[in-house]
């Protein structure tokens, strides 16, 4: 194995992490840096459980090699919050009891965050179709519109 490090600024602070290219972000994000905001769910890139946003962007970082996100932006949902307290996005989640079992949440959250971020006021159907590869099993999707549409302006 050939590691090397590699510069990451998450959530407005920079770390160097010394690890091999090709790593998934995700592992770095909760094993080296502990932001266990992002979930490991498929590790396929397909159920966006793992979902941060790079340079505000949507991206699922099990699948995003850390040689690809060296010196961009990166934010974990931790980073949505400011001095502790929820943002506007998780406090309608939160407001809305959104989740059942909350594993999908991370991901919800963070695509919602993008989305409004770019167009704070997204319809109804534009934020059906950015969810719409966000899986979630339980089937809270009636809240997590709710809470998304609470956002939307
Ligand atoms: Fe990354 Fe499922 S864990 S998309």
């Amino acid at each position: 194995p050939c590691t090397r490090p590699h510069t990451l600024r998450v959530n407005q602070e920079t770390h160097i992490i010394e690890v091999e290219p090709d790593t998934p972000l995700l592992y770095v994000l909760r094993n080296d840096l502990e932001l266990n905001g992002p979930k490991f769910g498929c590790g396929l890139g397909e159920c966006g459980a793992c979902t941060v946003l790079v340079d505000g962007v949507a991206a699922r970082s099990c699948v995003v090699p850390v040689s690809l996100v060296e010196n961009r932006q990166i934010t974990t949902l931790e980073g949505l919050t400011h001095n502790g307290q929820a943002n506007d996005v998780q406090q309608a989640f939160i407001d809305c009891q959104a989740a059942q079992c909350g594993y999908c949440l991370n991901g919800m959250v963070m695509t919602v965050q993008a989305l409004l971020d770019r167009n704070p006021q997204a319809t109804e159907a534009q934020i059906r179709d950015e969810l719409r590869y966000n899986l979630c099993r339980c089937g809270t999707h009636v809240e997590i519109m709710q809470a998304a549409l609470r956002v939307a302006k």
